[in-house]
C-alpha cells in the first residue's frame, strides 16, 4: 500500500473516536426532526444546529468552511446541495435535505436526511426512495478492500431502473480529522474510483444525489453556494459516515428515530 493510503487507516482507538463523532452527529439529526416543519425557516433549523452543537462543546464543520456561513446545508426541492439556511419558511409540498457535519474532538461526523413537509408529489417521493434505497444498497455491498467503483455501479444502474439520472459533480469523500479527504466517492463508476480500494480502518461518506429528470446541475451564481438541478425538477441525498472494518462495513451515523434500511416512505 502506498504511504498516501496508509494514513487513511485509522487505528482502533481512532475508531472510536469517529463512533464517538457519528453518534453525536446522529443525535442532532434525531433532535432536528420534530422540528422539521412546515412554517419553520430554515435559519431557524439552522439556529437550533448552532446551539446544540456549541452547548455540547462540539464544533459545526461546515461554519466558516471555505466562507460558507452556516452550520448545516437546507436543500429544498430542485436544490441539489449546498443550499445556505435562510429566512425561506418550509411549506406543504416541500422535500428538503439537512446536512449536518459535527466535530467531535477533532473527528468529523457527516450525515444528511431529506424530509418530507405534508404532502409531497409522487414524483418527489420517488427520487427520495430512489436516493435512501441508493445508499442503503451501496454500503450493503461492500466488502473489506473493496473498490470504490463498487458504489457507482450499484448506484447508476438501480437510479436508471427507476427513471431517475445520478449527480456526478459532487461525491462522496475520505472523512477524519478533516471534513474532505482520500478517496473521492463518486457515485459513478470512474478511472480513479476502479484503482482506490475500502480497506478496514478507512471511513468514508456515501451520500448519492439522484434527479428526477437530467443529471446536470448548475451553481448559484449570487452566493457561489446553492446548486441546482439544470431543468429545475427535484432533487433528493441522503448520506451517512462509514467506517469499513475488518468484517465488513459499519455505519457511524445510524439515527434511532430516523427512516431505517427498507423503509419505505
Ligand atoms: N456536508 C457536505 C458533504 O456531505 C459538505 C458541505 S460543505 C459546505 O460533504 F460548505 F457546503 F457546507
Ligand atoms: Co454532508
Ligand atoms: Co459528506
Amino acid at each position: 500500500m502506498l504511504t498516501k493510503q496508509r494514513k487513511l487507516i485509522l487505528s482502533h482507538a481512532q475508531r472510536d473516536m469517529m463512533r464517538k463523532a457519528g453518534r453525536a452527529n446522529a443525535e442532532l439529526m434525531d433532535f432536528l426532526r420534530p422540528h422539521v416543519q412546515a412554517g419553520v425557516t430554515t435559519a431557524a433549523i439552522d439556529k437550533l444546529v448552532h446551539d446544540w452543537t456549541y452547548d455540547h462543546g462540539y464544533k459545526a464543520a461546515t461554519l466558516g468552511y471555505q466562507k460558507f456561513p452556516r452550520c448545516c446545508c437546507t436543500s429544498i426541492n430542485e436544490v441539489i446541495c449546498h443550499g445556505i439556511p435562510d429566512d425561506t419558511e418550509l411549506k406543504d409540498g416541500d422535500i428538503v435535505n439537512i446536512d449536518i457535519t459535527t466535530v467531535v474532538d477533532g473527528w468529523h461526523g457527516d450525515q444528511s436526511e431529506t424530509f418530507m413537509i405534508g404532502e409531497v408529489s409522487e414524483e418527489k417521493r420517488a427520487v427520495m426512495q430512489c436516493a435512501f434505497d441508493c445508499m442503503h444498497m451501496a454500503i450493503d455491498q461492500l466488502t473489506p478492500g473493496c473498490r470504490v467503483a463498487s458504489i457507482g455501479e450499484t448506484v447508476v444502474p438501480e437510479a436508471h431502473k427507476r427513471g431517475f439520472t445520478v449527480v456526478r459533480e459532487y461525491v462522496g469523500h475520505g472523512l477524519g480529522r478533516q471534513f474532505h479527504l482520500d478517496p473521492s466517492i463518486p457515485h459513478f463508476p470512474n478511472r480513479q474510483s476502479r484503482i482506490d480500494r475500502l480497506f478496514p480502518g478507512m471511513c468514508f461518506t456515501v451520500e448519492p444525489m439522484i434527479n428526477a429528470g437530467t443529471r446536470y446541475t448548475k451553481s448559484d451564481k449570487v452566493d457561489g453556494w446553492t446548486v441546482r438541478t439544470k431543468d429545475g425538477r427535484p432533487s433528493a441525498q441522503f448520506e451517512h459516515s462509514v467506517l469499513m472494518t475488518e468484517s465488513g462495513p459499519e455505519i457511524l451515523t445510524l439515527t434511532k428515530d430516523g427512516p431505517q434500511k427498507g423503509h419505505q416512505f
